[in-house]
């Protein structure tokens, strides 16, 4: 009668319900760690294989447009996917229009496409061709401010300037709403739809979507007023 060697007595005494030895575990530990290093070299190989496919890829996503920005075209190659205003910024070297919250959030970024005002971090720049933009730079003629760019020097109307930009083309285009007649929830609340008047709670309504964290507010609002009542609205 053969006598078990003590390895093979303890490999069976700890043997789970299922008859699994401990045998049997260090195979299938071996096996899976083979596996996972063969895994792990296939995948490297297959990444580096993707690496051209993905520069492929992204090739194929940039496009070259054309953006008529300030009265003059400028041909750009930009990802399909880009902001306005990272293509303003990244590629045209434009600037002025600031990125604060990149969300919609707080109209840093704000420029005038086709008259109106827009979130340029919300725009992708390939669905603004063919329209002309404004932008911060484009607003004075030549050494001469816009009367906007002028009012918010007057009545100092910023403090670290950095939501500045936005807020002088949201006050700009909000000019031309009101001499278009277009009511907001205001002008609703005031029963002024048909004819809106620009008092100071229209203002602050119609610049609601530019934050500004110095909370220069109140002289934003005189600003705005100036030039209204210059133009007489
Ligand atoms: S950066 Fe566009 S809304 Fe804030
Ligand atoms: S002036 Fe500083 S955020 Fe508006």
């Amino acid at each position: 009668m053969s006598v078990p060697r003590c390895q093979d007595v303890e490999d069976r005494t700890e043997a789970d319900s299922s008859g699994t030895t401990r045998h049997d575990l260090e195979v299938s530990r071996r096996t899976f760690l083979q596996s996972a290093t063969a895994l792990g070299a296939g995948l490297a190989t297959g990444a580096s294989a993707q690496a051209p496919a993905a520069a492929a890829s992204a090739t194929a996503r940039t496009k070259s447009l054309t953006l008529n920005i300030n009265g003059t075209d400028h041909t750009v190659a930009v990802d399909t996917r880009t902001s306005l205003l990272d293509t303003l910024r990244d590629h045209l070297d434009m600037t002025g229009s600031k990125k604060g919250c990149d969300h919609g959030q707080c109209g840093a970024c704000t420029v005038l496409v086709n008259g109106r005002r827009v979130n340029s971090c919300l725009l992708l720049a390939v669905s603004a061709e063919g329209d002309p933009i404004t932008t911060i730079e484009g607003l004075a003629h030549g050494e001469e401010l816009s009367p906007i760019q002028a009012a918010f020097l007057e009545y100092d109307a910023y403090q670290c300037g950095y939501c500045t930009p936005g807020q002088i083309c949201s006050a700009t285009a909000l000019l031309d709403e009101m001499k278009a007649k277009q009511a907001s929830v205001v002008s609703f609340e005031d029963c002024t739809q048909e004819a809106p008047k620009l008092s100071d709670h229209e203002i602050r309504e119609r610049m609601s979507g530019n934050i500004c964290r110095c909370g220069a507010y109140p002289n934003i609002v005189q600003a705005v007023r100036a030039v209204a009542r210059q133009v007489n609205l």
